[in-house]
């Protein structure tokens, strides 16, 4: 058998490996990402293409899909509402979860929290980033208590496998996976050979012992999950936890979910003793509404499945200097740009030479379309400085032409209004909805965003 060291180049980035060294992934187009990484190989290695059944020792077998037994009782109730939502009714046993976000937003308090109420399962929560000691400080600030919660604090993988073996637990939950560090490679720990050997370790374990496992992951700023991406294809279910830490509100997203679907989300806001639920987000997040100020408007968006109220404002003031600012928070500034062009090309509003500022309250970040005619409802009240009526909000799409667009789940939308109380909701006239359903909201159908010109702003 003849054994030979091969040198591979891996990117830290993506995960993707090449015979050699680039300046740049050709991958994922990162610059400087690729490391040097020996790998022995082995001629044994080389698969033999089939043997007989007679002459085999593998253990797996085909079996007719009729056959396949499943049962639909494998979830863990994790005792939140939101979260057994975005994961689609509770914890798959057997999953592999990724829990990605940026650094303190909140990840670790939420799985401890997951562990301290679930009842009646036996949790491992390691940590290789606080001690025992710090995670008991975030427990009692939870304010809730369980026998069944271990924890750990430990980095290498094998040792937390040797614990797993003595306390055989229901979840477990590893806080970072960025931290782990396993024997079978000699690269050191945080890089991408380590986390995807302890990863690929750890799923493997989830996949024959039924237990669930929890993996957090720290994002960089741009986004992505530092180091592989290469994670998001192993695990069954990625949650990416959003939102801006000084604010309030933070959302936890389901990416990917193998067992469920991927439009749902929870709302979260940080107390002082731990994350809590936000039960009635539309609610939250327009309570600090004015409608005696121009600038102001609501829209009605989807946030997965659930119609949310959010507050737009915008703000519009003469250029002080001779290049005008477009800058928005939580919408896509080319969007905006956009919809300024539409209102300077179809009805004569110069903006684009103006300052034009554009936020959406709560932190959040919204890419929905319906967004649109508020957008363009908050932007001209700024500019005409006459503010919105009481009561009024927005759900429609506006188009290049200056054309009122039809959005998804109207239905849901309009509901969503008369439940908080909004006397008249503007949606677009090709979003066939019979008007007689909803007798205690006015709903006004647009086609042209001169339209709204005429019954808002004159
Ligand atoms: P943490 O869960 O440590 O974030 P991550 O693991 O994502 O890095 O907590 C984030 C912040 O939340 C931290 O600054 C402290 C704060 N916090 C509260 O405001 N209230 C609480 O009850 C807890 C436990 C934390
Ligand atoms: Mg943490």
């Amino acid at each position: 058998m003849a054994t030979k060291n091969k040198t591979v180049y891996v990117c830290s980035n993506c995960g993707m490996d090449y015979p050699k060294w680039y300046g740049q992934c050709p991958s994922c187009k990162e610059w400087n990402t690729l490391k040097e990484m020996n790998i022995s190989t082995s001629s044994a290695n080389v698969p033999a293409w089939g043997t007989k059944s007679s002459e085999r020792t593998d253990k797996s077998s085909p079996i007719n899909i009729r056959e396949v037994e499943y049962s639909h009782t494998q979830r863990i109730d994790t005792m939140d509402m939101e979260l057994n939502r975005i994961l689609g009714g509770g914890l798959v046993r057997g999953s592999l979860t990724l829990l990605g976000g940026e650094p303190g937003i909140g990840k670790s308090t939420l799985m401890l929290q997951l562990a301290l109420r679930a009842k009646g399962i036996r949790t491992l929560y390691v940590s290789g980033e606080e001690s025992p000691s710090q995670i008991k400080m975030r427990a009692e600030r939870i304010g809730v208590t369980n026998d069944e919660c271990y924890v750990l604090s430990e980095t290498n993988t094998e040792s937390i496998f040797n614990h797993v073996k003595d306390i055989s637990p229901d979840l477990l939950v590893i806080d970072s996976i960025q931290t782990l560090y396993t024997s079978t490679s000699d690269s050191a720990a945080g890089s991408v050979s380590q986390i995807r050997e302890s990863a690929a370790l750890l799923m493997r374990y989830a996949k024959s012992s039924g237990t669930p496992i929890v993996l957090i992951g720290h994002i960089t700023k741009d986004g992505t999950l530092a180091g592989p991406k290469i994670l998001e294809h192993m695990v069954d279910t990625v949650l990416s936890f959003e939102g801006d830490r000084n604010h309030i509100y933070r959302i936890v997203r389901c990416i990917k979910n193998r067992f469920g679907s991927t439009d749902e989300i929870g709302i979260y806001h940080m107390s002082g003793g731990g994350l809590r639920v936000v039960e009635n987000p539309s609610q939250a997040l327009i309570s600090q509404y004015n409608a005696s100020l121009s600038g102001n408007s609501i829209a009605v968006t989807l946030e997965g499945m659930r119609p949310i109220m959010i507050e737009v404002q915008a703000l519009v003031s003469s250029a002080v200097y001779g290049n005008p600012q477009h800058s928005t928070t939580g919408y896509d500034t080319k969007r905006l740009n956009m919809l300024l062009a539409v209102l300077e090309k179809r009805v004569g509003f110069r903006l684009s030479s103006k300052d034009v500022f554009l936020n959406i309250t709560g932190g959040i970040r919204v890419d929905d379309p319906a967004l649109d005619l508020a957008v363009v409802a908050s932007v001209l009240s700024s500019s005409e400085d006459i503010s919105i009526g009481d009561k009024v909000c927005f759900a429609a799409e506006v188009g290049l032409s200056g054309e009122i667009r039809p959005v998804t789940r109207i239905e849901q939308r309009i509901a969503e209004a008369a439940r908080l109380g909004f006397n008249i909701i503007f949606i677009s006239r090709y979003n066939k909805v019979r008007i007689e359903d909803y007798p205690s909201i006015r709903v006004m159908p647009i086609e042209r965003v001169e339209q709204l010109i005429k019954l808002c702003f004159s």
